[in-house]
């Protein structure tokens, strides 16, 4: 067990420089927590914080992230975010820090600036979330094990697009995402036995690594020469060890032109992997399949279809948040449909474990989405990734797959009520198709996306309340013959 000391700040530390928890009493304080999102889907996130945790979201300049405030009783309630990739917790924010020209003079002021911050509640809260984080591990069985696949079933591979940079990237974290039900009210007090781990762990030596992600054209400095000057000025004051891949905390520095932010990740592997173990070679981000399903505001009892569901992310994530609506999840590809049903075990089998009722609603089904096995006007929500023609089939090919997709997809879906949330990075073949559907759908918004570094949009339609088959458009054949379940050719 360590010795507290006390610093000049009047707070307590351990010999490993981490705030002490005295006496087991929970300190509650404000702190703001920092959440990387699909970019694009900004607006999404901020109101899943709205709505679950009761927090006004602040929308950061920079892209792709959103900051909000939380009292620390309430810390939990940031892993029930469904939208967010990476959680971190601000030491400190500089709306207009001054950088000075020379390389020299910003990377000392950097280092100074390192021993200078307010770290002692950010490192609190670290170590707090630590705790709940134990205490999540412990209540599903231990730690989560990844999958080995079956005889015959692939590999889990990783998503598309992911980068894995020591330092310069902000691409890291969470260790146990999946956190379906039953966390109301948990709180970060831990029993005698993790009060002692966390303090046997607090004697040693704390592991450490620094995360810089730079924008903007007029830095004299790299990313790489941020991270290693602060990193070093961090290493000096803490008198922490750098480790650059098995570390404790991971201290995150995001300037953004003149606007720095230094954090800690809360989390350690980006919550974007939470629930699929079968990865496809266009795996869709869990987080992007979310907020593709907030778009379309499912309601009790709606029927949901994802008809291009290859490894089945959106299915997968709408069954686990949306208990009350049914999913059905299709592919022409019976690899695609395979995958699919083995992420939908893993996570029924999990939730088994777990002790909670296993089922999920959600079928899967070989189909040909130009061919729906279904009635008209039978299908409340459809919400797709469709093949972009790069990686998963081919532009060419989509200039007939893309009418024929809307045209079946306008069949099964209500008439007035009825919408459709569909993402495309071909968006030229996207709006000539919708523009020939002879009123059936109404393109009610777009939301831009980047989808591991294409710019993609997410379609937004509305079935209107036009009747199926009685306008020119829609009873025009396709141009060619459907093509066959299973001809996909997948790229790895
Ligand atoms: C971009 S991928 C979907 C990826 C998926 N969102 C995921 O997370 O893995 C498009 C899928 O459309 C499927 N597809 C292409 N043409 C189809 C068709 N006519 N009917 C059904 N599925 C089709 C492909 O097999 C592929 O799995």
């Amino acid at each position: 067990m360590s010795t507290p000391n006390e610093s000049s700040d009047g707070n307590l530390y351990t010999e490993a420089n981490i705030p002490v928890n005295v006496g087991g009493k929970l300190s509650v304080f404000t702190v703001t927590i920092g959440a990387t999102v699909p970019t694009g889907f900004e607006h999404t996130a901020a109101e899943e914080v709205g709505e679950k945790i009761e927090a006004d979201a602040r929308i950061s300049k920079d892209r792709g992230r959103i900051y909000f405030q939380i009292s620390t009783d309430k810390l939990h309630l940031v892993h029930h975010l469904k939208s967010v990739d990476n959680l971190f917790v601000i030491v400190k924010e500089f709306d207009n820090y001054q950088f000075k020209d020379s390389k020299e003079e910003a990377m000392s002021d950097l280092q100074q600036l390192a021993s200078q911050l307010p770290w002692a509640n950010a490192l609190e809260v670290w170590r707090m979330n630590n705790s709940l984080k134990k205490r999540r591990g412990r209540r599903r069985g231990g730690n989560a094990t990844k999958p080995k696949p079956a005889k015959g079933e692939d590999a889990p591979v990783p998503a598309m697009g992911e980068g894995d940079a020591v330092v310069t990237t902000t691409e890291k974290v969470q260790q146990d995402p999946d956190a379906p039900q039953g966390e109301e009210g948990e709180g970060v007090r831990g029993s005698s036995q993790e009060e002692e781990e966390l303090e046997d762990e607090a004697s040693k030596p704390l592991k450490f690594r620094v995360t810089c992600n730079r924008a903007g054209d007029k830095h004299s400095f790299t990313s790489n020469d941020a991270a290693r000057d602060f990193g070093g000025a961090v290493q000096e004051f803490f008198q922490w060890k750098a480790d650059m891949t098995k570390f404790d905390v991971e201290v995150l520095l995001n300037i953004h032109n003149s606007e720095v932010v230094i954090g800690i990740a809360l989390t350690e592997e980006s919550l974007h992997r939470r629930n699929i173990t079968h990865f496809g070679p266009t795996t869709l981000r869990s987080t992007l399949a979310y907020g593709m399903l907030r778009l379309c505001k499912p309601q009790v009892s709606d029927v949901i279809i994802d008809p291009m569901c290859g490894t089945g992310a959106i299915p997968v994530e709408g069954s686990i948040e949306w208990q009350h609506s049914f999913f059905i999840a299709g592919d022409n590809n019976d690899m695609a449909v395979s995958r699919t049903v083995n992420n939908i075990n893993h996570i029924q089998k999990k939730k088994q474990d777990g002790g909670s009722a296993p089922g999920l609603p959600v079928d899967t089904v070989q189909w040909d989405l130009c061919h729906l096995p279904m009635r008209t006007n039978s299908v409340d929500i459809i919400v797709t990734d469709m093949p972009f023609g790069k990686r998963m089939g081919s532009r060419k090919k989509n200039w007939d797959l893309y009418p024929s997709c809307l045209r079946e997809m306008a069949r099964v879906c209500r008439p007035g009520t009825g919408k459709a949330v569909l993402l495309t990075q071909d968006k030229k073949c996207f709006s000539k198709a919708l523009s020939r559907m002879g009123g059936l759908w109404r393109k009610v918004h777009t939301v831009w996306v980047n989808v591991g570094g294409l710019h993609a949009g997410v379609f937004v339609l509305k079935r209107t309340a036009s009747d199926y088959g009685t306008t020119p458009e829609d009873v025009r054949p396709p141009r060619e013959a459907p093509e066959a379940p299973n001809n996909n050719k997948e790229e790895q």
